[in-house]
Formats: structure tokens, sequence, C-alpha cells
């Protein structure tokens, strides 16, 4: 008789976004029509930019002639776009190559797939709170996880310890959920401390388009070192608007080995197996987000989230409630008041004042008592939020 991959019976009941939104459906069953302010996932509400758009609809065409038709794109990206992110980074003073660069369909997909790359005996540690996704893709695969807190104490900025030691690192900075950005010292830390063991960070770079403190690493490959133990994962999804699109890179050195393999060399030869390539005219786009008009557009939207953050950080802050993040990142992540756990607090907020975050406790223990609110929103629902929460959360 078959048996089916038991490491689904280790895991949550539901995935944290899809049980928030089953929540909500229920919450719309009963009182249906009712306009709910959504500052939960992490869904951006502002459409593409302009030389995004232009793009895509120039590759739209090109598939409309035969002499500049595309049918199967290399699997491992364009050389246009890989070129054109290699040279992204190099601009910043970062050196990578277009071979050490990977096009992928978004960073959570990539997230699970680049697992592939470590044996299933591996261990996996994960710094809590987390985005749940780490977790959730190593249990799949049967992986030993371990786990670090992170908490008020340390800035939600954990130090490698030598006592808690695993073959892979996830690295989130700025962090998803709670907005810490490590620094350079911070980071050097953690690529010694994996050079040292043998282990391979993967860094999550999702939000480095976040990052507004010049003196922040936005790459861990502006670390000396990096390159012999990390990976990094980019995304356009918040840095571009790209969460339905779906576009994102990957950095793999090709220095990077162990026990006598290759990675980069592994992770084309799972590509190249595994995949046929991201669209053409979606790559398009995604070129398009690189060149100085895109990267002008791109960054209007990001002041915008921003000044979305500034809002729900002036109420929270005339509200006296201590909360992280925000600065450098789109998620403000709060302090639940008169000592309500996470999920209390969410329910509070639907029922009283119709607002969705996200429970902290979602992203591991330590993040009970906690809530997240994304700044993804749009402006007048984002104005709205945080005039209901003063109003309510005073009384
Ligand atoms: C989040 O809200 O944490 C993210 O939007 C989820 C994701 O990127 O998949």
């Amino acid at each position: 008789m078959l048996k089916p991959n038991m490491n689904y019976g280790n895991l949550k009941e539901s995935y944290l976004f899809y049980g928030i939104s089953q929540k909500i459906n229920e919450f719309l069953e009963k009182n249906p029509g009712e306009k709910l302010l959504r500052m939960g996932i992490g869904d951006v509400s502002l459409p593409l930019c302009e030389e995004v758009i232009k793009a895509l609809h120039t590759a739209v065409d090109d598939q409309s002639e035969r002499a500049r038709f595309h049918g199967y794109m290399p699997e491992c990206g364009a050389p246009f776009l890989r070129n054109t992110i290699a040279a992204h980074y190099n601009k910043r003073g970062v050196a990578v190559t277009e071979n050490e660069v990977f096009i992928s369909s978004g960073a959570s997909d990539e997230l699970g797939d680049i697992l592939d790359l470590f044996d299933r005996s591996s261990s996996a540690l994960v710094i809590e709170p987390a985005y749940p996704a780490y977790v959730d893709a190593n249990v799949m695969a049967g992986r030993r996880i371990l786990h670090i807190s992170s908490g008020e104490e340390n800035g939600f900025l954990p130090e490698p310890d030598k006592n808690v030691c695993a073959d892979i690192i996830y690295i989130c900075s700025p962090n998803n959920p709670t907005g810490a950005v490590y620094d350079r010292s911070g980071l050097k830390k953690w690529v010694d401390f994996a050079n040292e063991s043998g282990s391979v960070i993967i860094f999550d770079a999702a939000y480095e388009a976040f990052i507004e403190d010049d003196s922040l690493p936005r790459s861990i490959f502006e670390i000396s070192e990096a390159k012999t133990c990390a990976i990094e994962i980019c995304s356009l999804s918040k840095t571009a608007g790209f969460t339905g699109t779906r576009l994102g890179y990957t950095v793999i050195p090709e220095d990077l080995t162990r026990s006598g393999m290759n990675l980069n060399g592994m992770w084309v030869r799972n590509r190249t197996t595994k995949t046929n390539g991201v669209s053409y005219i979606i790559q398009k786009g995604g070129a398009a987000v690189f060149t100085a008009e895109g990267q002008k557009q791109i960054k209007a939207s990001i002041a915008y989230y921003k000044e979305n953050a500034k809002i729900i950080m002036r109420a929270l802050d005339k509200l006296g409630i201590t909360y992280f993040g925000g600065r450098n990142a789109p998620y403000v992540w709060m302090k639940c008041p008169f000592g309500m756990t996470s999920w209390e607090f969410f329910d509070c907020m639907l029922n009283n004042i119709k607002i969705v975050g996200t429970p902290g406790s979602g992203f591991g223990s330590c993040g009970e008592g906690f809530f997240r609110f994304s700044s993804f929103g749009t402006r007048e629902d984002t104005a709205e939020a945080a005039s209901r929460m003063l109003t309510f959360l005073k009384q």
C-alpha cells in the first residue's frame, strides 16, 4: 500500500495565512457586507508601476510575432534578466555574476524548492518569530528543526549560539514579522559562525528594498566571506508589487561548496530538470524594475507604504503602545495591550473595529503577546484603521 509523506501529520492544522483567511470568511458569512480593513497578509495594494506595465505589453506583443516569439525559456532565467540583476548588485558594490543569479517564480516558492539541495537528515535552525513557511517546509521534509528565540531583550536580533547549531540557518533581514534589521557586525557574526560550522545560511532578503538606513546591509553578500556560506533569496513581490505576477531571484555563489559538492552547479542541475523557466513576458516585466525609470517608480510605491507604516506608528505612539519595525521594514510589530494573547487581540480587533492583522504567535511561540500590522494596504484603509484603533484602544 502506498505510504504518503507521514511528515504532513506533524504540521499544524493549517498554514498561518490560510487559517486567517478562513477566519475572515467565517466572519463575513456571519456579517455579510461588512467592510474589513485588511492589514494582515503582506499583499500589496498599489498596481504595477508604469515602466513594468509598458514592458509587459511589449512582451505580449513579442509573443504575437514569429520573429520575436519565445517558447521555453532558459531554465535558470533569461540572460537579459540575470545580467541586469547581477549589474544591479555590482552597482551597489556587491560582486555577483550572471551565473550566480537564478530567476524564480517568487521567494515563497523558492524557499521550499531550495531545500532540494540539502539531505533530509540535515537540520534547520529557525530564528523565531519567523515566517512560518521556513518551519512548515522543513517539517514536510521530515527535517529536525532547532529554534532560537528572539525578543525585546536582543531587539529581535539574536546572535549565534554555538550550542544551537544546524546545517541550514534561516535569516530574514529586514525581518518578517518583527521588522528588525541586522547591521553589518551582527550579520558578520552569523557568516563567521556558518563558515566555521559548515552550515549554509538561507538569507531571505524579500524586504531589502525597505531599508532606508544606508549603513544597514541589503544583501548578505555585502558581508565578507558570505560567498562561502550563504544563499540569498529575493523577491519582486514587495519590492515592485509582483505578489500576483510572481517573480523573484536567488543568488547562489559559485564558491559555495559542501562535502565536495558545488551548490550552484547542483541548482543548475535541479532547475534544468524541474522547471522550464519563468515566462518570458514576466521576466521582461521584471527587467523593467531595474531601469532608472523603473527604480524611480518602485521607490515611489515603497515611499507610499512607508508613509502607511508611519500612520500606524503615530497611532501606537499616541496610545503609548510599544512596537518594533516599521522604519526599515513594511511591518509594524506591536505588543498586545492589556496583557492579551495574540489571538485574543486578533479577535478583539476583528470583532470590535473590523481590522485584520496577524497574531504574533503564528510566527512561533515567542511571538505570543505580539501582533503584526502590514503597511501594504491603501492609504485610506490604513488611516481609517489608525483612527479606529485610537478611539477604541483609548477607551
Ligand atoms: C506575509 O504576510 O508574511 C507575506 O506576505 C507572506 C508571503 O510573502 O508569502
